[in-house]
């Protein structure tokens, strides 16, 4: 396993990425940001994401989550990023662009994994949930420390809508405020199905919601125990940086 990988968090207001070591969890460089490019194309952010690694004159390799479903390197879905995505090979676009050997992932799988690695899951055992509240619903799912990728149920269907639209709609139309009542009622019965359906011995909360971890807990009324992320804005790149390495495949 490569000791240094650079890991590069993709998100839809800007493009993070560091070096991390993959054995301690720390960064060995200070993060490097760039504002997503709007339309936020693939020929736009594969150049955003060769600036990066330029940045940091990087040869070695790079780990990368992203917003969307992917499957061997091709990106499958588009819930939140341009629909032009579906389809393309990104891990090949990033090399071409790079020089560089690159392994992509779900932006809530990498955040997972360093949660589970180095954070609020470390050493925990039987079935973690890490859901993040952001722009959109990310879902990372672990049994025992490994991975099931790809789990989309920010999807899940909850009165007859999409959990995702239903609770991040309501909280973009807020003031981007996470801890109120309404949230607070949607989330518990997001939860709740989320309990009923796939009993969890832990959820771990992280994204930009994490943020109002305190006040917001206290609103979802659910059995099983949840966390806050513990690694903040960081989990997306030392999480990448661990796809980058080959660790949750
Ligand atoms: C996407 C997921 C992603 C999440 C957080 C959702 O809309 O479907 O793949 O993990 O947003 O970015």
């Amino acid at each position: 396993m490569a000791d240094e990988v650079l890991g590069i968090d993709v998100g839809g207001t800007g493009i993070k990425g560091a070096p991390v070591n993959v054995e301690t969890g720390e960064l060995t460089g200070e993060r490097f940001r760039i504002k997503t490019p709007q339309p936020a194309t693939p020929e736009a952010m594969v150049a955003v994401m060769g600036e990066v690694a330029r940045h940091f004159n990087w040869h070695g390799r790079i780990g990368v989550g992203f917003p969307a479903v992917i499957r061997h390197g091709i990106v499958r879905t588009a819930a939140n990023i341009d629909g032009s995505w579906i389809g393309t090979n990104i891990a090949e676009m990033v090399t071409k662009e790079t020089g560089c050997a690159a392994i992509f992932a779900n932006d809530a799988d990498a955040a997972g994994l360093a949660e589970m690695h180095f954070g609020a899951a470390k050493g925990k055992s039987g079935v973690v949930m890490m859901i993040t509240l952001g722009t959109g619903i990310g879902s990372a799912i672990f049994l025992n420390g490994a991975m099931y990728p790809n789990a989309e149920i920010g999807h899940l269907i909850v009165r007859g809508k999409d959990a995702e639209q239903r609770i991040c709609g309501y909280v973009r139309d807020h003031d981007d405020v996470w801890a109120n009542e309404k949230t607070g009622k949607h989330l518990t019965e997001y939860f709740h199905e989320l309990e009923r359906l796939l009993w969890p011995d832990l959820f771990v909360v992280g994204g930009g919601g994490s943020k109002e971890f305190d006040a917001l807990a206290p609103l979802i009324h659910i059995e099983t125990p949840m966390v806050p992320a513990q690694m903040l804005n960081l989990a997306g790149i030392v999480g990448a940086a661990l796809v980058g390495a080959g660790i949750g495949k």
